[in-house]
């Protein structure tokens, strides 16, 4: 990263890595020529092994929402019933999309910065089938940036399955998935959705969606309206190695050269340099005194959210952060203005959590904040150390994503 950029320590965009910035300056191709058709057959090949799925993976031209709305349109009907189960900002979103589109949901809330409980979902789907009203489908979240919680997912989908086992489980990982462990398959995830600048390592404008055989069955029957986002088309021009509409071809040329980074770097590293960047990131925010937002046990390796100290005006301490070179991000929705968010995913090392920590606690001693000085990093980096064995370790994990940059 040159000197003069900001460290972006927000929950996506990522930064990117110099060989995905210059991917991302390739001339273009015929979208429907060999060559993009070797583009996405192969990315298409690394995605598949990074949702650990058989399952068909598409690539849509849009954010995550709009894969989202893929999950949503291309499964349900007006008039189904459907839990949303959310513990933030992203989960009442997946809701909204559904019943905008005319499903009959059922809202699951829990309380923000706390994960969802599986003997609750449970419950629920147990009262909605004595109710006549079995849900068609249940919206979980992996992980909520909302608030720095990474669900159970695996828990979440086996009580799903437990109460109503044909039901649809429409997941939303797209803050989660390449950073964080999930087994689509081995978990019975009906439909994951990610996106491409948060742990992939490049801009926006990809959503990544798989589509289980039990999706594709629903989708046959189902009734909402669907025209760019039509799954089944996106199918049929995969099929000869297209996309039904202009695809996103420089964000592809990118994607491609990320998965070939973070394969090389071997998906297992990836998930301890994440686990080590969030306990760093805990620690050292801790260590400082700000009190951290997320339950614990459920604390996310892709984001971490902190409360402010009583009396602390969120855009004067951003903006002074933002002047000594680090960009975080303030909390969203009812949370604006009562929390900070760090993003730790994607292209994100050790090393840079603590330069992040180290800039947090001068500009937050500037701005009149009372934190302990001279603790975070040390904690941090032990927090880091406990989780890759040794300091050398928590160095190779670094220079591993270092060279293959
Ligand atoms: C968990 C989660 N879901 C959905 C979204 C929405 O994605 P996008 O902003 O790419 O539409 C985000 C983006 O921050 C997210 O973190």
């Amino acid at each position: 990263m040159p000197a003069n950029e900001p460290q972006l320590r927000i929950p996506g965009p990522t930064p990117l890595p110099d060989a995905i910035r210059d991917a991302g300056s390739r001339q273009m191709v015929n979208h429907r020529g060999p060559e993009f058709k070797a583009l996405i057959e192969r990315v298409v090949v690394g995605l598949k092994r990074a949702f650990r799925t058989e399952n068909d993976v598409l690539i849509l031209g849009c954010s995550g929402t709009g894969g989202l709305e893929a999950a949503v349109v291309n499964h349900l009907s007006p008039g189904d019933a459907v839990l949303g189960v959310s513990i933030g900002s992203f989960g009442d979103r997946f809701a909204r999309i559904a019943s905008r589109y005319g499903a009959d949901v059922t809202k699951l809330d829990a309380e923000w910065g706390r994960a969802s409980d599986p003997a609750e979902v449970e419950r629920e789907i147990e009262a909605m089938k004595a109710a006549g009203r079995p849900p068609k489908a249940v919206l979980l979240t992996f992980n909520e940036t909302s608030t720095g919680i990474t669900n159970p997912l695996r828990e979440l989908a086996a009580a799903v399955r437990r109460a109503a086992p044909d039901t649809l489980i429409l997941v939303d990982a797209v803050s989660g998935l390449g950073a964080v462990a999930l087994e689509t398959d081995a978990w019975d995830l009906d439909v994951v959705v990610t996106g491409s600048q948060k742990s992939w390592m490049v801009p926006p404008g990809l959503a990544m969606v798989s589509v289980s055989k039990r999706a594709w069955a629903a989708a046959e029957q189902a009734e909402m309206p669907r025209f760019y986002f039509d799954l089944a088309a996106h199918r049929t021009f995969l099929e000869k190695g297209e996309t039904p509409w202009t695809p996103m071809i420089s964000v592809l040329f990118q994607l491609d050269v990320a998965l070939g980074m973070l394969e090389r770097e071997g998906w297992e590293a990836i998930y301890q340099r994440h686990i080590a960047c969030g306990e760093a990131t805990r620690a050292g925010l801790d260590a400082m005194g700000f009190r951290l937002f997320a339950d614990r046990r459920y604390a996310s390796d892709t984001c971490t959210a902190a409360w402010l100290p009583d009396g602390v005006d969120w855009s004067v301490l951003g903006k002074e952060l933002r002047s000594r070179g680090l960009v975080l991000a303030g909390g969203q929705g009812k949370m604006a203005g009562r929390i900070l968010r760090v993003g730790h995913l994607g292209a994100v090392t050790v090393d840079e959590i603590l330069a992040a920590l180290e800039i947090l606690e001068d500009g937050a001693a500037a701005v009149g904040i009372d934190i302990k000085r001279g603790v975070a990093v040390d904690a941090a980096a032990r927090a880091a150390e406990a989780v890759l064995g040794t300091r050398s370790r928590a160095a190779v994990a670094d220079e591993a994503l270092a060279t293959t940059a």
